[in-house]
């Protein structure tokens, strides 16, 4: 599969099959993460891997109870271990290298047969209390992982005329 038909063809799995997730392909998921590129390349980031079907459940209600969370039979937690670190640009650098990481992630996953959801609704307070994750620690996102028990959705999208302008913004 080329990188623009993993692209154009993933969408947000919803729904998950029970089937457990193969560990050499959780093994290339988690190095598609791994391999990606960060501010200086500083690789400030660490990915909680959760199968344990409790501390799923209780991801889930962290997540104002989006219940297919727990329903996958993996769960992978994005952190950045160092929020302080601003680029000149005035980005914060754990949240954009985090951010690129999880989009590897989702990608691999779907080129593996995989779906995945990008979950940015939920309390990371509570979060990090389920997972022993440091005050300085900030979780960027989680996503599941599993076998998609759901047809694709068809994607919805603006026209590339309305988001792209050339030479100025317009
Ligand atoms: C930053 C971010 C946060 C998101 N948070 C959630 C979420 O909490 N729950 C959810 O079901 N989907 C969430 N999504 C998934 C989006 O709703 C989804 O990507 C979008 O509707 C496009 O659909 P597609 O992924 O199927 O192409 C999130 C996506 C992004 C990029």
């Amino acid at each position: 599969m080329d990188v623009f038909t993993a692209i154009s063809q993933r969408s947000s799995a919803r729904a998950y099959k029970v089937t457990p997730v193969e560990e050499d392909k959780l093994n290339k998921i988690l190095e598609a993460a791994r391999l990606s590129p960060s501010s200086s390349n500083r690789q400030e980031w660490k990915f909680i891997v959760v199968k344990n079907k409790e501390t799923r459940k209780k991801l889930a209600n962290a997540a104002f109870g989006q219940s297919f969370i727990g329903e996958a039979p993996v769960v992978i937690v994005a952190c950045g271990t160092e929020s302080k670190s601003i680029m000149a640009c005035g980005q914060p650098a754990h949240t954009v290298d985090v951010s690129i990481a999880c989009a590897f992630i989702i990608l691999q996953a779907y080129e593996l047969g995989l779906g995945t959801c990008w979950i940015g609704a939920f309390n990371e307070d509570e979060t990090k209390k389920i997972l022993n994750i440091p005050e300085h620690v900030r979780v960027v996102a989680m996503t599941p992982v599993g076998y998609p028990n759901q047809p694709p959705t068809k994607k919805s999208r603006k026209r590339l005329d309305q988001i792209v302008c050339f030479e100025k913004y317009e």
